[in-house]
C-alpha cells in the first residue's frame, strides 16, 4: 500500500501549503510525478489548516478520489471536533469520507482515548498510530530522566512531547513485563497498543534491520491480563471533564450505563469529584 499526505509548505506562495483546494490538486500531482505512479492507495491531510474551511478540503479530496489518483483519503492530527465535522459534511454530500486517522499514539501518550479514538470508532474510521515508542523513549534504552544513549534519535530531537510526571511509572511497568516474558521493552510497548480495539495498525519506525525484525515481532507477542492490566494502571491518564461528568452522571443512572454500576463505582466516582 502506497500512503502520502499534503499541507505541508512546498514553496513560498500563498497556495503552496494549507489544505485549499489548489494546494490539494497541484500536491497530489507532485506526489504522483515523485513517485512515478498513476494513483497513491491513501491520501491524508497532515494537520489542522485554521484559514480554510474543512468543506473545501472535502470537496477537494472528493475530487482527487474521483480523478482516480488516490483510492481512499485519510486524515492525520486533527481535533476530533473538525474530523466530525468533516466526516458529517461528506456524509450529507455522498463525498470520499476519511477512512482512517494517523494519529500520535503510545503507552506514554493516551490522549487520543479522551476524544479521537472514541470518535473514529463510533465514524468506523480506522486508526494508524504514528511514533509508538514516542520516537524511541519507549525502546529501553532511556531511563525516567530521558537520559539514553547520545546516538539515538531521541536524545537529539526531543518529541512527540510526554508527560514527565506519569513517564517513570509507564517505564518501570514496561521493563517489569519485559523481565517477565523475554521480550524486548520496545516489543512490549507495540504489544500493548496491539490490545486497543480501536488500533487498527500501528506504523512503526525503526532506524536499522534488528529494530524492524524486534517491532513486527510485536505482532506475534500475546500480553497476559494480568500484564495489560499493569501496563494500563501505570499509563492510564488522569479524568478530565466532560469525562468525569459523564462518569458520574451515568455511575447514578444505569440507564445510561451497560450494566448497573456496583454501590463501589458509585462511590468511586463520587470520591473523584471531591
Ligand atoms: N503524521 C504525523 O504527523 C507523523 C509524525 C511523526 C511520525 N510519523 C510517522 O510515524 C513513523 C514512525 O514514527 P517514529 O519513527 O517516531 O516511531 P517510534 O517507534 O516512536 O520511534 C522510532 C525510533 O525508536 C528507536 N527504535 C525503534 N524500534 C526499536 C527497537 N525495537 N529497539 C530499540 N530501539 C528502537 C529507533 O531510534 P533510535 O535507535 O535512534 O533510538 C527508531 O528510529 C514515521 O516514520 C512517520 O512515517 C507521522
Amino acid at each position: 500500500m502506497i500512503a502520502t499526505k499534503v499541507r505541508g509548505r512546498v514553496g513560498p506562495g500563498v497556495n503552496q501549503v494549507g489544505l485549499s483546494r489548489a494546494h490539494i490538486l497541484s500536491s497530489i500531482e507532485g506526489s504522483l510525478r515523485r513517485l512515478g505512479l498513476d494513483y497513491v492507495d491513501l491520501y491524508q491531510i497532515h494537520g489542522f489548516d485554521p484559514v480554510t474551511p474543512i468543506e473545501e478540503t472535502v470537496l477537494a479530496l472528493d475530487d482527487v478520489v474521483r480523478s482516480g489518483k488516490a483510492r481512499y483519503v485519510g486524515f492525520s492530527n486533527l481535533p476530533a471536533w473538525v474530523a466530525s465535522k468533516a466526516l458529517t459534511f461528506a456524509a450529507q454530500h455522498g463525498l470520499a469520507r476519511f477512512q482512517s486517522a494517523q494519529v500520535y499514539y503510545s503507552i506514554a501518550g493516551r490522549d487520543i482515548e479522551r476524544e479521537v479514538a472514541p470518535m473514529c470508532q463510533a465514524e468506523r474510521v480506522a486508526i494508524l498510530p504514528w511514533s509508538p515508542l514516542a520516537g524511541g523513549l519507549l525502546s529501553g534504552k532511556f531511563d525516567p530522566d530521558k537520559k539514553g544513549p547520545a546516538d539515538s534519535r531521541r536524545a537529539s530531537f526531543d518529541f512527540p512531547p510526554v508527560n514527565m510526571e506519569r513517564l517513570p511509572r509507564v517505564l518501570a511497568a514496561l521493563h517489569k513485563v519485559a523481565d517477565a516474558t523475554g521480550a524486548s521493552v520496545a516489543r512490549v510497548a507495540l504489544a500493548w497498543q496491539l490490545t486497543r480495539p480501536f488500533v487498527t495498525s500501528i506504523i512503526i519506525g525503526a532506524k536499522r534491520k534488528d529494530q524492524l525484525v524486534d517491532n513486527i515481532a510485536a505482532a506475534g507477542l500475546r500480553l497476559s491480563a494480568e500484564h495489560v492490566k499493569a501496563l494500563d494502571e501505570a499509563s492510564a491518564l488522569p479524568i478530565e471533564y466532560p469525562g468525569w461528568m459523564v462518569e458520574f452522571q451515568n455511575a447514578r443512572d444505569p440507564r445510561g450505563a451497560a450494566r448497573t454500576p456496583t454501590e463501589a463505582e458509585v462511590r468511586a466516582a463520587a470520591d473523584r469529584l471531591k
